[in-house]
């Protein structure tokens, strides 16, 4: 396909409804770490479509994958039973605590089956329990339901009246937690790195003590993997790592490494959906199951996350040191979702100018960078971003006299950073 031109881009994008502030170029192409845009400038990929492409843009078994499933059978509805559904089901499973899947096309559908599927349990062993504790700050997703269920402020005041139902409390404390839990609770829900709100991970003893909490009042937990499962955070998924006794999970981004697909894992003793409760009609579908499957496969691969934890060692080291050359503030998450303090420099200005330098990066914060690269990061693409963004801090914090632009935090208006 030939490459729009700049004046096409600026024209067509008055097409689509404007649902975030995008930077007025077009990516054409992409090959593992690195995005091409109309005019064949290369950035490296520090974002890979929102902590997503677990295998960096366009990996062999994915483009693989794609032929070779669509040449034999790309939708028989989901009514009926399709080969690689039933594989990737069986790998999720086999590969976690978990025994049955419901597979979405998003993360946030993979939650409402989450809230919908607790409630239904509420419903059938609890009196008609219905509530949902979820946490300040966190991000579950774009439906009424989940927006409800999420903690952000900015989502506060909007499309009233939300779904009600949701309680909301202080992440990583437990006595408010333990507080919130009435008669009517059936499940506690929460994202074990809160990757929205600047990856801040829970208090493994926060962890330890929800664990307690619902086994006490015969509550579910939910944990949220959408932004931390398949390897991102240096384990298959969080859980494990820290130890948590969920009865649900739920996936999506790297789950398809960049296709669309989502899921619900659940325990087989809650799983209680009646027929016609749940359902859509792409879930499952052969298509972005084979997909999955190869990606996932790759992640299971023997050394796969022994890698990833390496080059996450090497990536915070790395971190470190800048953030000491140029008095920046401490590093933080784990895996390969990482961020990092810019203190009084403004992070959403840093992705302005890092992308301009060929860097794409994203600030959940006006005070934080977040690293979310594909987990497939060698040392040597660690060196050649650092490199960048150590040439663009020197610029930045320059003596004021020779400086053209100041950057301090609140200077960049946050219409420049996308949440999710
Ligand atoms: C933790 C978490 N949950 C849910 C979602 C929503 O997923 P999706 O955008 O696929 O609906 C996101 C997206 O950023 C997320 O980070």
């Amino acid at each position: 396909m030939k490459p729009l031109s700049q004046n096409s881009v600026l024209a067509k994008q008055n097409y689509l409804i404007p649902i975030t502030k995008r930077p007025e170029i077009c990516f054409v192409r992409g090959k593992g770490h690195y995005l091409y845009d109309q005019n064949d400038k290369g950035y490296l990929d520090w974002v890979q479509g929102w902590a997503v492409n677990t295998l960096g843009h366009s990996p062999q078994v994915m483009q693989q994958a794609l032929i070779k499933q669509s040449a034999q059978l790309i939708n028989p509805g989901p009514a009926f039973y399709n080969q690689p559904m039933l594989e990737l089901a069986e790998l999720l499973c086999e590969n976690s605590k978990f025994d049955e899947v419901f597979f979405t096309n998003s993360g946030a559908e993979a939650n409402e089956g989450a809230i919908k599927l607790a409630r239904k349990w509420g419903q059938k062993n609890k009196q008609g329990a219905f509530k949902v504790i979820t946490f300040d700050h966190s991000f579950h997703g774009r439906t009424l339901a989940t927006m409800s269920a999420t903690g952000k402020e900015a989502f506060a005041p909007l499309f009233e009246p939300k779904v009600s139902g949701f309680t909301k409390v202080p992440y990583n404390n437990l006595a408010a937690t333990e507080a919130a839990i009435d008669d009517q609770t059936v499940a506690i829900m929460l994202e074990l790195i809160q990757g929205e709100a600047g990856v801040i991970p829970a208090d493994p003893a926060f962890v330890a003590g929800l664990n307690v909490l619902c086994k006490q009042h015969n509550i579910l937990l939910i944990v949220d993997e959408v932004q931390t499962g398949i390897g991102r955070t240096g384990s298959l998924f969080a859980y494990q790592y820290f130890q948590a006794e969920p009865h649900i999970m739920t996936l999506g981004k790297g789950l398809g490494g960049g296709v669309p697909i989502a899921a619900m894992v659940v325990d087989k003793a809650i799983s209680c959906f009646d027929y016609g409760d749940q359902g859509g009609t792409y879930n499952g579908n052969p298509l972005m199951c084979a997909v999955s499957t190869a990606v996932v496969q790759e992640v299971l691969a023997e050394g796969f996350l022994e890698q990833v934890n390496q080059v996450s060692d090497y990536f915070c080291q790395q971190l470190s040191v800048l953030a000491e050359e140029f008095g920046l503030g401490a590093t933080r998450g784990s895996g390969l979702l990482l961020a990092m303090n810019t203190g009084q420099l403004s992070a959403p200005g840093i992705v302005e100018l890092a992308r301009e330098a060929g860097l794409l990066l994203n600030a959940p914060r006006e005070d934080s960078l977040r690293f979310m690269p594909a987990l497939t990061l060698t040392e040597k693409e660690v060196d050649e971003g650092i490199a960048l963004l150590a040439d663009l801090l020197s610029e930045l914090i320059k003596p004021e006299h020779e400086q053209e632009t100041g950057l301090l935090a609140g200077d960049m208006v946050s219409e420049n950073r996308c949440d999710d």
